[in-house]
């Protein structure tokens, strides 16, 4: 059977658009809550049995078109012999552009679990169900490594790329050629889509991004045999460079930007997207009538992938995603009420 999620991001017709919601696997789901009461994120991420279980924890629940493998985008550095901790997000010595450039490439028999985690999800999940497998893009691991962990600013990334751009992008192929490894190494073992995160990337200019940021992320993906999705949400200024230089078959596109705005700028690609997650925390009226506008802008054209426009916020009520997917899957409902206020 084809795969909704595959089909979509082909660009066929599908007979109804297809769902999955980033960190769709996580703290907002009481089931989750509990497996992390009893492991820690690291052993969960590095376990098969406990990564498979949250995995499928939110496929239970609503029937998701895409299950993604429960994991961080940071996994494959410690694998490259980064140490880190979370709490909740990483943290990490901070790196010289230098020391990043000297990581090497990543040997798979050292993922070897994540390997066995989407085995074990494809096993697992219906047959309509799509495993997305993923990874950090390069611009946005260096970002942590040269910070050591989260930031408001990233400055250490945002002064390293005027300071010494080559030794930048020596760092940034470098890390493509691990994170393509990686998802080769989630493809060979049954991820049918995989995603590209990179969060951080709208830190940096236009110009940065499309000389340093996008061409490492089209290493990173060039000769995935499978559909792939490049994600760079607070990226708005780079969406044109973006479709001309990933060469991805979908995008990501947040909330920033109205989805039809979006799609006409990246042109004849798919497009993933684009609920604000804040959405999700209001009511049933206000959920359908925004499920409804961004099905609207999609307008029924093959490629449209639902999704959020960034990950799920820990304090979502999950009553709100079944919602949105039950409004998803209703689709345009004739003499339903434009302005949201009836049910
Ligand atoms: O359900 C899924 O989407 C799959 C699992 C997944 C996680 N992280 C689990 C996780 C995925 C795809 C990621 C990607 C990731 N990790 C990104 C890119 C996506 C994005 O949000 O832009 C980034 C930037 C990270 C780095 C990271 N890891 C941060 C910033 C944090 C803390 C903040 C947060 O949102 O929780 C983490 C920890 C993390 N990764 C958690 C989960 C479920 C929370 C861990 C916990 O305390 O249980």
């Amino acid at each position: 059977m084809t795969r909704r999620l595959v089909s979509a991001l082909r660009r066929e017709p599908v007979d109804r658009t297809p769902v999955w919601v980033m960190r769709q696997a996580g703290r907002y789901l009481p089931e989750y809550r509990e497996l992390r009461s009893r492991h820690d994120f690291q052993t969960a991420v590095s376990t098969p049995g406990i990564a498979i279980e949250i995995t499928l924890q939110p496929i239970r629940r609503f029937d998701m078109d895409g299950a993604v493998i429960f994991a961080d985008i940071m996994t494959p550095l410690e694998a490259m012999g980064v140490p880190m901790t979370f709490d909740p997000g990483p943290r990490l010595r901070p790196h010289t552009v230098e020391e990043v450039a000297a990581l090497g490439d990543l040997d798979p028999e050292r993922v070897a679990n994540v390997a066995e985690t989407v085995a074990g999800v494809r096993s697992a999940v219906p047959d309509h169900t799509a495993v997305i497998g993923f990874a950090g893009a390069p611009v946005t691991l260096l970002a942590y490594l040269l910070e050591g962990g989260g930031s408001r600013t990233f400055m250490a990334l945002r002064s390293a790329v005027y300071r010494d751009p080559g030794a930048v992008a020596a760092a940034l192929e470098v890390l493509a050629r691990a994170m393509h490894t990686y998802l080769e190494v989630q493809v060979a073992a049954g991820a049918d889509v995989v995603q590209l995160f990179d969060t951080w990337s709208g830190m940096l200019g236009r110009t940065e991004i499309a000389d340093l940021g996008l061409p490492a992320a089209r290493d990173t993906l060039a000769g995935i045999g499978v559909p792939r999705i490049y994600f760079a949400p607070g990226a708005p200024h780079s969406l044109e460079d973006q479709a001309a230089i990933v060469g991805a078959e979908g995008y990501g596109v947040d909330w920033r930007v109205p989805l039809d705005q979006a799609w006409s700028r990246l042109g004849d690609v798919a497009v993933q997207g684009n609920l604000d997650p804040g959405i999700l925390l209001t009511d049933e009226d206000t959920i359908r009538h925004h499920v409804r506008q961004v099905l609207d802008r999609a307008a029924g054209r093959p490629g449209h992938v639902f999704n959020l426009g960034h990950g799920i916020e820990k304090e979502t009520p999950p009553e709100h995603v079944a919602i949105m997917v039950d409004a998803i899957r209703q689709g345009r409902v004739a003499g339903d009420d434009p302005g949201g206020s009836g049910q």
